[in-house]
């Protein structure tokens, strides 16, 4: 069995930068990149595997093996770090910074072997075994498929391949963790049900959890909307709106686990948050950090600083 240190953040939803910021111009060539090329451009290491899951979707798994900084001894073992992202996102949020400020490049200079993962639906995991991807099949699916098979296909083909068993896995965006405001509960039923809507929908959704530009470098805008949102089912989008009580019963996940969440996170209500945190049996770590917003967890000028910093510290103490 394979042991899980999971560290939550309560951030969702960091799409729909477009038409908020649609008058950047490219710039920045990440933004034409797929992620080995954004990996390899920074001068790191890059691997990318089609893994298959149980009811055949094909999924794009990426791995910095190692990192530029401490490469003194590429063959000795490292421990893995798997990364997952959270809605309407990809892999690609790990390494949309400069290379100083993205979780990715920054687990792998500190000497972890990184693996990021990429959920059905994303434009990184758009095939399958049998399924057009084009087809209704192909996008009957939802948070429930992608915790019963997706993950699972990703943990043990990590497994295989670097013959640890445990893991430490870093994932944002919870999806026990629902919007809970009157305003995203009307957009959801309301407007969220018809396919047409659903951009328009986290449009909105980006515009409501807020940003915050001073936090933001607005020259890296252009590789952040590149990139997001990286695509989901309607299903999905619906299930995360839905505002019925938790799916997941946290009270049985007796893994070491850190959150971090932001006060200014408007789809984060303050007593979602402490209900979740209530259910969390092993709990070791919590940090709320007021003005942080969804985005600023991945694309904060300060978040090394405020998180990932301290996401290192906390793996380090459990190696
Ligand atoms: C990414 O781009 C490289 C170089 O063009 C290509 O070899 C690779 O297959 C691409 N990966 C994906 C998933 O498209
Ligand atoms: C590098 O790591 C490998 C595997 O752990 C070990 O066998 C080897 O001695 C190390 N080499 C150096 C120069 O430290
Ligand atoms: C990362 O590097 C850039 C450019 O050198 C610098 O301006 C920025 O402050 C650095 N960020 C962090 C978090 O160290
Ligand atoms: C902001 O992004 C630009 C363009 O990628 C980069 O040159 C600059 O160093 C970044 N600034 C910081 C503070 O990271
Ligand atoms: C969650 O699991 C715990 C421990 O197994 C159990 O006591 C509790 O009743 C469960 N809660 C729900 C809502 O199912
Ligand atoms: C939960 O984890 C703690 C610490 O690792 C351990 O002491 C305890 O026995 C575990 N409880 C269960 C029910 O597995």
């Amino acid at each position: 069995m394979w042991y899980l240190f999971k560290v939550i953040t309560f951030i969702t939803n960091l799409g729909a930068i477009h038409g908020a910021f649609r008058y950047q111009r490219s710039v920045n060539p990440e933004t034409n990149m797929n992620i080995s090329q954004i990996i390899s451009y920074w001068g790191y290491p890059d691997e990318e595997y089609d893994i298959v899951t149980e009811d055949g979707y094909i999924l794009g798994l990426y791995r910095i093996p190692y990192g530029k900084i401490k490469s003194d001894n590429n063959s000795a073992q490292r421990r893995v770090v798997y990364l997952q992202h959270g809605l309407l996102t990809s892999a690609s949020s790990w390494i949309s910074n400069l290379p100083n400020n993205s979780l990715g490049f920054i687990l792998a200079d500190a000497g972890y072997d990184v693996w990021m993962g990429n959920s059905r639906g994303t434009i990184w995991s758009r095939k399958h075994l049998y399924l057009k991807s084009n087809s209704k099949e192909f996008w009957a699916f939802s948070f429930d498929e992608m915790a019963k098979y997706d993950l699972p296909a990703s943990i043990d083909f990590i497994v295989k391949q670097t013959g640890q068993e445990k893991i430490f896995y870093v994932l944002f965006g919870n999806k026990d963790f629902l919007p809970n405001s009157p305003f995203t509960r009307i957009i959801g039923s309301k407007l969220c049900p018809q396919k047409i809507f659903v951009k328009i929908c986290s449009r909105i959704l980006f515009m409501m959890c807020g940003y915050d530009q001073k936090n933001l470098n607005m020259s890296r805008v252009d590789v952040y909307m590149a990139h997001n949102p990286a695509g989901t089912s309607v299903q999905n989008i619906l299930h995360w709106i839905q505002t019925t009580a938790p799916l997941y019963n946290v009270t049985n996940m007796n893994v070491s686990t850190a959150t971090w969440n932001g006060a200014n996170d408007l789809l984060a209500d303050p007593e979602d948050v402490n209900i979740l945190l209530s259910e969390i049996r092993n709990h070791i770590y919590h940090k709320t950090i007021s003005h942080y917003s969804h985005i600023d967890f991945l694309f904060g000028l300060d978040v090394y600083h405020q998180v990932y910093r301290e996401i290192i510290d906390i793996i380090q103490d459990h190696l």
